[in-house]
């Protein structure tokens, strides 16, 4: 293999390659911490054209590669724990231009999601997905993950926000998809396949971002709730009346580690459930809806207490509490379940799952957040001391066949938004028909003849 790697670095004199060990365990793994970082080594190219070479390299020497961005994917899509060379868009993060009548922002696919939205700002517009990890990772993962988090319900994913994109595919050639066209009904619209796609059709070297008008200003309020039924009823009633930016909740038990990471309590007493929420709140008629919303739901039962940020820092310091639980966890080992359901099925959806769960995982502590409003719960089984970790994945790979199955019977998907990747590859099939995945590897075929892209990803390599 290293005459493979002596090849590369003599067609590419100028390309950055890394190979020390220290490398190699940052660069292959990614935020699931469960595989055992092994490439072969890191390749940083800064052009569009080193992409295409490396893939060109890689197919004469069958070489796997993992296309890399910032690593913050909890699916394992990103590992590289196989020999493979893992290509870091890292070098590839500039921001390349606005066109203030498209309204796009065209990138590198090593841009920060948190960079990309603050150069949308400095033209007086917004790039809407937003989640937790802003700063760490990039468009091109977000884009290869079809990346949700806290805005979808106002938004959408990343897939409604994307006008164009350039793709280098399995075997060199350079793609240029949609072109930042509105309108464009001339066939096949392969951006949308690359969407989503885990690195396994293409890999993304650039990208038109659409940019919209800020909302407007907004106010942030945290409820406790009694149960989860309640958590759906005043989601009913708040979206009836207010226009949510974000509706997003979690359980006492989330609360207890977010509180001993560093968060700010911010409600009294302990209560099963909380909710996040943020609403366009322009003048006072809104903010006076959303206070009667509130007194309903304290009338109804629904509510137990709520407080309403007054300040910036405040309602910082609320989404603190939402936003910190992944940090919080991560000491405890999570195996994370990323599911969704149908909005309109979710009520019968939670009650099988907290059966299931309460049956099945008596013994360990189970966190659940996530994006309710999108139908997308956060289900977080944590490892408790004492248990090695052979034991624990097991006994979670069992259960989480039972929830594949509950989700299936649910018309629900096994992953809402972190991917298939390695975690999930063995469910695959709850979510997709023996159909359709013979297609999807008919697709890969295609875009990727050798298999050089990310194999094993999304499904077992061929
Ligand atoms: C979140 O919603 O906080 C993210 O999807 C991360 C996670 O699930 O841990
Ligand atoms: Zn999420």
């Amino acid at each position: 293999m290293s005459a493979a790697l002596d090849d590369l670095a003599r067609h590419l004199p100028g390309l950055r390659l890394l190979t020390g060990q220290v490398d190699l365990e940052h660069y292959g793994r990614d935020w699931t911490r469960r595989w055992t970082p092994a490439p072969l080594a890191i390749a940083l190219p800064a052009t569009v054209e080193e992409v295409q070479d490396i893939v060109c390299w890689a197919n004469v020497h069958r070489v796997a590669i993992v296309p890399s961005g910032g690593r913050t994917g909890l699916s394992g899509g990103a590992v590289a724990a196989n020999g493979e060379l893992v290509l870091s868009l890292e070098r590839m993060n500039r921001v390349l231009g606005f066109a203030p009548a498209d309204r796009t922002l065209t990138v590198q696919p090593g841009v920060p999601l948190a960079a990309a939205q603050a150069a949308a700002r400095e033209h007086g517009l917004v790039y809407p997905v937003d989640f937790a990890a802003r700063g760490s990772c990039s468009i091109g993962g977000n884009i290869a993950t079809n990346a949700g988090g806290i805005r979808v319900i106002r938004y959408g994913n990343t897939r409604e926000w994307i006008a164009g994109l350039k793709v280098v595919t399995g075997n060199g050639a350079l793609l240029d998809l949609n072109r930042g066209l509105v309108k464009n009904s001339s066939g096949y619209d392969f951006r949308h396949l690359l969407i989503g796609s885990e690195g396994t059709l293409g890999i993304v070297v650039e990208a038109a971002l659409k940019l919209t008008e800020p909302p407007p200003p907004a106010q942030t309020m945290l409820l406790a709730l009694p149960d989860l039924d309640a958590v759906l009823s005043v989601f009913s009633s708040f979206r009836a009346k207010l226009a949510l930016q974000a509706f997003e909740f979690f359980t006492d038990v989330a609360l207890k580690h977010v509180l001993a990471h560093g968060a700010q309590r911010a409600l009294d007493g302990n209560h099963p459930c909380y909710v996040v929420t943020e609403f366009d709140a322009p003048d006072e008629a809104a903010q006076d809806a959303a206070l009667g919303l509130l007194g309903e739901g304290m009338e109804q039962g629904w509510i137990a207490d709520g407080t309403i940020a007054q300040s910036e820092a405040q309602a910082a310091a609320l989404w603190r509490l939402r936003e910190g639980i992944t940090e919080s966890l991560a000491p405890h080992r999570p195996y994370k379940n990323d599911v969704s359901v149908r909005i309109g099925v979710v009520p019968k959806y939670l009650h099988a799952m907290q059966a299931l769960l309460a049956r099945e995982y008596p013994q360990f502590e189970v966190v659940w957040f996530g994006h309710i409003g999108d139908g997308n719960l956060h289900i977080n089984v944590l490892k408790p001391d004492g248990v090695a970790d052979v034991d624990f994945i097991a006994q979670c790979e069992h259960v989480t066949k039972r929830l594949a199955a509950t989700l299936k019977e649910h018309g629900g998907s096994i992953s809402a938004e972190h991917g298939i990747g390695l975690l999930k590859r063995p469910y695959l099939d709850s979510t997709r028909g023996v159909a359709e995945i013979a297609l999807m590897r008919g697709v890969r075929k295609v875009f990727d003849p050798n298999g050089i892209l990310n194999p094993g990803k999304l499904f077992e390599s061929d």
